[in-house]
C-alpha cells in the first residue's frame, strides 16, 4: 500500500489492516441413527484433503495470534479466533519467546510438507505453495540468530532502531489499534501499559544478545532511537500522549460517570510514570552503552560473513529470484539510465535542455501553473482533479481488466490532526462487510508537495488499477486467515509500479508529457532505490556516498534522502520489492504474450495475476507458467 516515496514501517503495520475472513466452519456432521445414515455421513463430511489443509493452517494462524496478541489487535481479529482477552495481554520478546516463535513455525513448515501437493484443489494448491514458499523462507531467515523474535517477523536485523522497536511499536499499538470504547476495553488499555517493564527488559535481553554476537545497529539508527526515547518522555506523564489520547477517547465513552474516567486516567498516568517512562530510561541507558560499539558503516556487510549470507537472504525474500547484490546493482544503474534518458527526451522537447533531468523535472513544479493555492478552495480542486482521474481510468478499466472490483473507491483528505505523522497518501481496502469503501488518503497539509504533474501517478498507484484493484480483488477472494497475516510488498508494491505503467499504455497520458514525466520519475526513483540498496548492503557505500548518488539521481531534498537512506540501511533489501515485483510482472506478461501470440489477452493475465491474492514472486512465476500452458492446450 501507500504513498509513492515515504513508505516507513507503518506501511507493514498498515498492510496488516485487513479485517480477518471467516474460518473454521464448524460442519457438524448429522445425528446418524442406523449403520447405513453413518456410514454415509461419514464419506459425505470426510473433510477432503483441501479443506484439512485449511484447518491445520488455521489451527497455526491462532497459534500465532495467541502469542503475538498485538498482531491480533492489528488486525482487529475477535476473541474468538485469537483468544478471550486478548486485547489486555502483550506477547514475549526475548529469548524464549523466540524460541517458542521457532518451534511453532518449524513444526507447522513439518505439517505443510506431510501434505501431498497432489491431492488437493486448485485453490488450495496455491495455499499450499504461498506457505511452503514463506515457512522455508522463514526458517533460512531464523538461521541467523540475530533480529530478535519481532512480532512481525520484522525484516530488520537489528531489534531496536531510529524506525522499528517496540519504543515506537507499543505507543502507535495503544493509540491507532487499542480498542476504547468501553470500560472493558479502559481495563485492557491499563492492563497493556502494566506490561510495558516486563517487556522492555525482554527486549533489552534481545539487544544484548545481538551485542553478544557482534550485532549492534549502525550510530544513527541508536541516535535515531535515542532522540525518539528522549522526545517520547520529554515531557511530564500527565502530558504524554498514551495519557492523552486515553483520556481524549474515554470521555466520549457512555456509561462511564466522571468518577470513573478521573480515577481511569489517574490510574493511566501513574503507570506511565511508574512504569513506561523507567522502561525507556532503561532501554535509552542499553543504548548509550552500545553506541561506542556501532561503528561508522551502514551496511549489513558490517556484519561479517553472516552479513553478506543475510543480505542474499533478504534479497531473495523480497523477490530477487537468486540474483545476487552485484547484479540487482548493475539491474539498478540500467533501469536509472534507461529511465533517465526517456526523461530527457520528453524535457528537451520541451524546451528543456540545461541542467540534469532531476533539476529540469523540479524546475517544472516550482510554476505557478502547476500549484494549487494552499487554500480550502485549492484543496477542492486539487480533490476534484483527483475524483476525476479516478472517474476517467476506471471508464477504461473493462477493457484492461477481467475483473473489476464491486467496491468503489473513494477519495478523501487525511484528517488535520493526523497530517503531521502520516505519509504523502495511502490506501484502505474496503471493509468485509461492503459497508466502508476504499479509501485513497492524501495528505494535503501543503498543497505544494503536489505540484499538478505528479497526482495522476499517485492516482493511478494508491487507487486504480494499484492498490485498490489489488487489495479489493484479493478481499473478495476470501483467503484464509493465514492467508490475511502473510504480505509480501514485491507482490502489492510491485503490482502498484506496473499499474503506473498499464495507465500509461492505456492512453492515461496521452497529450499530457509533463504527467507522463511525473510517472517516469515515480518509476526512477524506485530504480535508485536498487542501486542505492545494494550500493550500501553489498557495495559497502557510506552513507554519505549513498546519500549523495540519490540526491543526485532523484532531485530530492538531502533531508528526505537521509530519511530514504537510514531506513534502506536498517532494512536491507526491502527498498527492492517495488520495481523487482514490477519487473516480474512485465517478464511474466511477455513470456505468456510471446507464447500464446494472438490468443494472449491482457484482461485474463491480469486477472490470473490478481484473483489468487498475494504471493511471494517465485509462486506467482509457477502459477503463470502453468497457466500458460493451459491456455495453450485450449
Ligand atoms: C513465524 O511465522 C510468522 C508468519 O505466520 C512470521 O511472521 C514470524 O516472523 C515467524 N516467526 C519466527 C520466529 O520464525
Amino acid at each position: 500500500m501507500v504513498d509513492c516515496k515515504s513508505k516507513l514501517l507503518s506501511g507493514v503495520a498498515a498492510s496488516l489492516l485487513f479485517a480477518i475472513t471467516a474460518c473454521g466452519q464448524d460442519a457438524t456432521p448429522g445425528a446418524a441413527t442406523t449403520a447405513t445414515q453413518a456410514a454415509e455421513d461419514a464419506e459425505v463430511s470426510a473433510p477432503t484433503a483441501s479443506e484439512t489443509l485449511l484447518a491445520i493452517a488455521d489451527d497455526h494462524a491462532r497459534a500465532v495470534l495467541a502469542q503475538s496478541p498485538e498482531w491480533a489487535s492489528f488486525l482487529g481479529a475477535s476473541e474468538d479466533v485469537a483468544g478471550a482477552g486478548y486485547q489486555g495481554r502483550l506477547g514475549g520478546y526475548g529469548f524464549e519467546a523466540n524460541q517458542h516463535a521457532r518451534a511453532l513455525n518449524e513444526s507447522f513448515l513439518q505439517d505443510i510438507r506431510g501434505v501431498d501437493r497432489n491431492d488437493l484443489d486448485v485453490q488450495g494448491a496455491i495455499t499450499y505453495d504461498v506457505l511452503r514458499a514463506a515457512y522455508e523462507t522463514g526458517a533460512q531467515r531464523n538461521q541467523f540468530d540475530f533480529g530478535g523474535s519481532a512480532v512481525w517477523g520484522s525484516g530488520s536485523p537489528y531489534v531496536v532502531t531510529q524506525l522499528s522497536g517496540t519504543h515506537l511499536f507499543l505507543p502507535r499499538l495503544l493509540q491507532t489499534q487499542q480498542p476504547l470504547a468501553s470500560k472493558a476495553d479502559a481495563q485492557n488499555y491499563i492492563s497493556r501499559l502494566s506490561q510495558f517493564g516486563r517487556v522492555f527488559d525482554e527486549v533489552i535481553e534481545s539487544v544484548g544478545n545481538d551485542a553478544a554476537l557482534g550485532v549492534v545497529p549502525p550510530y544513527f539508527a541508536i541516535e535515531g532511537a535515542q532522540r525518539s526515547i528522549a522526545s517520547f518522555t520529554a515531557g511530564p506523564p500527565a502530558e504524554n500522549p498514551l495519557v492523552t489520547t486515553f483520556t481524549g477517547k474515554i470521555a466520549e465513552v457512555d456509561g462511564l460517570t466522571d468518577e470513573e474516567r478521573s480515577t481511569l486516567t489517574t490510574e493511566v498516568t501513574s503507570l506511565v510514570e511508574a512504569v513506561v517512562y523507567p522502561a525507556y530510561a532503561r532501554l535509552g541507558a542499553v543504548l548509550e552503552n552500545l553506541a561506542p560499539q556501532a561503528g561508522r558503516d551502514a551496511g549489513v556487510w558490517r556484519l561479517g560473513a553472516e552479513g553478506e549470507a543475510f543480505y542474499q537472504h533478504a534479497l531473495n525474500s523480497y523477490g530477487a529470484g537468486g540474483m545476487t547484490g552485484e547484479e540487482i546493482h548493475q539491474l539498478g544503474l540500467s533501469e536509472v539510465a534507461r529511465i533517465t534518458a526517456e526523461m530527457d527526451a520528453i524535457l528537451q522537447a520541451q524546451g528543456m535542455a540545461d541542467g540534469s533531468v532531476a533539476e529540469r523535472f523540479e524546475a517544472i513544479g516550482q510554476r505557478d501553473e502547476m500549484r494549487y493555492a494552499n487554500t480550502d478552495d485549492g484543496r477542492a480542486e486539487l480533490l476534484a482533479d483527483l475524483n476525476v482521474q479516478v472517474d476517467g481510468i476506471m471508464e477504461k478499466a473493462p477493457g484492461w481488466f477481467g475483473a473489476v472490483p464491486s467496491q468503489p473507491v473513494e477519495v478523501r483528505r487525511i484528517p488535520v490532526y493526523e497530517q503531521d505523522s502520516a505519509p504523502g497518501g495511502y490506501y484502505n481496502s474496503p471493509s468485509l462487510d461492503g459497508t466502508r469503501p476504499g479509501i485513497y488518503w492524501i495528505n494535503l497539509k501543503d498543497t505544494a508537495d503536489w505540484p499538478k504533474h505528479t497526482l495522476k501517478t499517485l492516482t493511478y498507484h494508491e487507487a486504480v488499477p494499484g492498490h485498490h484493484f489489488q487489495r479489493s480483488l484479493e478481499r473478495a477472494a476470501g483467503l484464509p486467515l493465514i492467508r490475511n497475516m502473510l504480505g509480501y510488498s514485491e507482490f502489492s508494491e510491485g503490482w502498484a509500479l506496473y499499474a503506473e505503467q498499464v495507465a500509461a499504455e492505456m492512453g492515461m497520458y496521452e497529450d499530457d508529457p509533463l504527467s507522463n514525466l511525473g510517472r517516469l520519475q515515480s518509476e526512477l526513483f524506485r530504480a535508485a532505490r536498487l542501486v542505492v540498496d545494494s550500493g550500501l548492503h553489498h557495495k559497502r557505500w557510506t552513507r554519505e556516498e549513498a546519500i549523495d548518488y540519490m540526491t543526485g539521481v532523484t532531485g530530492d531534498t538531502r533531508a528526505a534522502v537521509t530519511r530514504e537512506v537510514e531506513r534502506y540501511s536498517v532494512w536491507p533489501g526491502q527498498a527492492c520489492s517495488y520495481k523487482l515485483g514490477m519487473l516480474k510482472i512485465n517478464e511474466l506478461r511477455n513470456k505468456a504474450e510471446a507464447e500464446l501470440g494472438d490468443a494472449f489477452d491482457i484482461r485474463a493475465f491480469h486477472d490470473e495475476v490478481l484473483l489468487t491474492g498475494s504471493m511471494p514472486l517465485p509462486v506467482l512465476e509457477q502459477k503463470i507458467d502453468r497457466w500458460i500452458e493451459a491456455a495453450k492446450d485450449a
